[in-house]
């Protein structure tokens, strides 16, 4: 199960990054006009700081323009996964770049048809948009599971990449159903380490550890060492 995280922001990603289970990146054009930066240049961070898969979306809406800027953008760095549109120019892009050896993620993809189609054409990851299917009155999470069980029927190798995740229990049910990844925005991915039994578990062992005696460990754990190593010599 790989976790990615579904920002542009660099601040973010550095301190997933220094969590030390953070193992890629997806971007949108959305999530760039959110930092107003250089679209390049923050690609260019980004991939520096994940040194993992990273999403970049191409924005041009013909095959042609597609393969152009994809191109263009698999040049800043190895980590870049060119994003495509789910379109009928996006998969025909999608198939030349997988035959370039390009990464590819098509994105937007709301339906099991949608998702065939992206394997079909040699997409590295396909993005099922989890939260925009629930908002719409729909089962993301069924979505999900049906894309899951086809690709398995049918060993596809394109990796399910579990999106537009809104909370927690999201995570939960994608990694429940067997999804190679699932990307989240920050706030998300930050609360997957809470829980209020560790919060209260970690005050009763501080409060108890008071009373245990001596300096601390790192004072009593050095005089064990040097008493220890005196008795030695
Ligand atoms: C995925 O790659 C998309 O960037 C993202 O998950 C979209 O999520 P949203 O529906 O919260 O915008």
């Amino acid at each position: 199960m790989k976790l990615f995280i579904d920002t542009a922001n660099l601040d973010h990603i550095r301190e997933a990054a220094s969590w030390g289970i953070l193992d890629g990146c997806t971007t949108n054009p959305s999530l760039m006009a959110k930092e107003g930066r250089d679209f390049a240049e923050t690609i260019a961070e980004i991939c520096d700081i994940v040194q993992g898969p990273v999403s970049a979306e191409v924005v041009a809406q013909d095959t042609e323009g597609m393969l152009r800027e994809a191109r263009l953008v698999r040049q800043i760095s190895e980590h870049v996964v060119v994003k495509l549109p789910m379109s009928w120019a996006g998969i025909a892009a999608c198939r030349v770049l997988s035959d370039e050896d390009t990464r590819t993620n098509v994105t937007l993809v709301f339906s099991v048809n949608q998702a065939i189609l992206a394997a079909k054409a040699g997409a590295t990851y396909v993005s099922p948009f989890i939260g925009r299917i629930d908002d719409q009155g729909n089962d993301g999470m069924g979505v999900l599971s049906d894309i899951i069980t086809t690709f398995n029927n049918y060993y596809f190798e394109t990796e399910v990449l579990a999106a537009s995740i809104r909370h927690q229990s999201h995570v939960l049910d994608a990694v429940r159903l067997g999804s190679h990844v699932a990307t989240m925005p920050y706030t998300v991915m930050k609360k997957m380490i809470q829980h209020p039994l560790t919060d209260k578990g970690n005050e009763g062992f501080l409060r108890d550890w008071a009373t245990v005696p001596g300096d601390g460990i790192e004072a009593t754990v050095n005089e064990f060492l040097s008493r220890r190593d005196k008795a030695a010599s």
